[in-house]
């Protein structure tokens, strides 16, 4: 999961959605956590369960970025409620997209963790069209 996570902060950029969906306790946090680490953050980096969103603005990682859980949303707030606007220049992690109708998009790239062995986690994307060829990369290089 950290490969997949510093492979996916080496491609990036503001404006994209990287949407993890999957069981509890599947790995979206640890992915969300190693993609910010690897943009740069050294600090902890809480669950957003409670909080819905926890930005991180440079200097303390290399592009924007906002940490999103869903879960608690139940489809009853809308993402501009929240203040969260789809021309935002910040990457956005978000957890449990389904809770909010699902973020699918030209810049979102889907990505459902599954698994029940103790570590190993296979990971399923859907890619949108921005990241198509940036998917395929990193899918080539991570197993
Ligand atoms: N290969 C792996 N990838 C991700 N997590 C793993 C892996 N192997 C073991 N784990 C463990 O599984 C747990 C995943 O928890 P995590 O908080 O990331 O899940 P989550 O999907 O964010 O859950 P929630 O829906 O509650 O937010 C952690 O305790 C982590 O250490
Ligand atoms: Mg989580």
């Amino acid at each position: 999961m950290q490969a997949v996570g510093a492979a996916l902060a080496e491609v990036a950029r503001p404006g994209d959605v990287i949407a993890l969906s999957g069981d509890l306790g599947a790995g979206k946090s640890t992915l969300a956590r190693s993609i910010l680490a690897a943009l740069g953050f050294a600090g902890e980096v809480p669950s957003p369960t409670f909080a819905l969103i926890l930005p991180y603005d440079p200097p303390e990682v290399r592009i924007p970025v906002i940490h999103a859980d869903f879960y608690r949303l139940d489809g009853a707030m809308e993402l501009d409620e929240l203040g969260l606007d789809a021309g935002d220049p910040a990457l956005l992690i978000a957890e449990w997209p389904e809770r909010v109708g699902g973020l699918a998009g030209p810049d979102t790239l889907e990505l459902r963790i599954e698994g029940t062995a103790a570590s190993e986690r296979a990971v399923i994307a859907r890619a949108g069209a921005n990241w198509q060829a940036r998917w395929q990369q990193i899918a080539g290089g991570v197993t």
